[in-house]
Formats: C-alpha cells, sequence, structure tokens
C-alpha cells in the first residue's frame, strides 16, 4: 500500500509516488566536469529533492545506474511499486538521452508520465546533445537550470499528475 499523507481536512490521502532515475556518470556529480555540472554532488541534490517531496505530498523512490539495463530493469518495476505503478518518472537519462532507443521504448511501455531533466543546457552544447530520443515519450523537458533542473521537474511532474487525477484525463504522451 502506498504511504498515506493527512491533509488539513484530517483526510487520508495516498501520497504520490514518484521514480527518481539518474542515468551513466551523474554519480561523479560535484567532481566531474564542475564547470559543466556544478559542484554539488548526487547526494545533496538527492537531499533537496526529498525535502522538497515531502513538502509537496509525495514520496520519492531514487536510483542512480550507469548501466542502461537497471535503468529499464527500474522503470519496469515502476509499473509494480508497492502494489500498485508508481504515479510518474522523473529522468536525468545522461549521455543516453542522445542513443537509447530502448530507454526510450521502456518510458513509452510503461505507460507512466516521464519528466527528462539535465543540468546542463543541452542546446546549448555539442550538435550531438541537441537531440533527445527520450524528450518525445515525455511530458516535458527541462535543461540548463543545474541542480533546479531536478526541482522544475518534479514540480511540473507533480501538478502534471494532480491535473490527470482531477480531471481523468491522462497526460500526454
Ligand atoms: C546531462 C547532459 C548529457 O548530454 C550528458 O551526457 C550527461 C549529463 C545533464 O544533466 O546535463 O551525462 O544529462
Amino acid at each position: 500500500m502506498k504511504d498515506q499523507l493527512q491533509t488539513e481536512m484530517g483526510e487520508s490521502v495516498e501520497k504520490v509516488s514518484i521514480l527518481v532515475l539518474h542515468g551513466p556518470n551523474l554519480n561523479l556529480l560535484g567532481r566531474r566536469e564542475p564547470d559543466t555540472y556544478g559542484h554539488m554532488t548526487l547526494m545533496e541534490i538527492d537531499d533537496r529533492l526529498q525535502a522538497l517531496a515531502a513538502q509537496l505530498g509525495a514520496e520519492l523512490q531514487i536510483i542512480q545506474s550507469n548501466s542502461e539495463g537497471a535503468l529499464i530493469d527500474a522503470l519496469h518495476a515502476a509499473m509494480d511499486h508497492a502494489g500498485a505503478p508508481a504515479d510518474g518518472v522523473l529522468i536525468n537519462p545522461g549521455g543516453y538521452t542522445h542513443t537509447s532507443v530502448a530507454l526510450r521504448d521502456a518510458i513509452a511501455g510503461i505507460g507512466l508520465p516521464a519528466v527528462e531533466v539535465h543540468l546542463s543546457n543541452v542546446h546549448a552544447r555539442e550538435e550531438f546533445r541537441h537531440k533527445s530520443l527520450i524528450a518525445p515519450v515525455c511530458v516535458g523537458q527541462i535543461s540548463g537550470f543545474g541542480w533546479r533542473s531536478y526541482a522544475l521537474g518534479l514540480q511540473g511532474l507533480l501538478d502534471t499528475i494532480a491535473d490527470s487525477k482531477s480531471t481523468g484525463v491522462r497526460p500526454s504522451p
């Protein structure tokens, strides 16, 4: 059963559950190309995200992997998170953004709303980073705000999920 959240009216509602996926090389944040990716470590980003999620009534499962298969397995597992599907996915696919048909197919296949985030502005960098294979199967992409890309992405994803719960209309794509 999903964790419950107590509303101001004393009602008990289910917390929104989000899978946060960090792709390859993001475990090196803080030490990796700091001029491009900043000085914050992945653990510091995760702590900030957990604090934001707690304020917004969401619970996060956070996974980092350098392996494409492990990221795909985590996406498949999100279809059956705590006995029910997770509500959405926040993903920084790292270099797989620009190469992985398999990751794109996994996101499309699980049918959960996903938001793609990048620390750097991929559109202002080398041309091979301008193309994302992942973005077309996501509800949106946030790029270029450092660690805040994750915070903005989480906020957007939670708003999208809330809209979809209140209207009954599934987020597209
Ligand atoms: C990145 C951008 C990608 O192009 C790169 O391969 C990364 C990090 C970012 O967060 O800015 O590993 O996803």
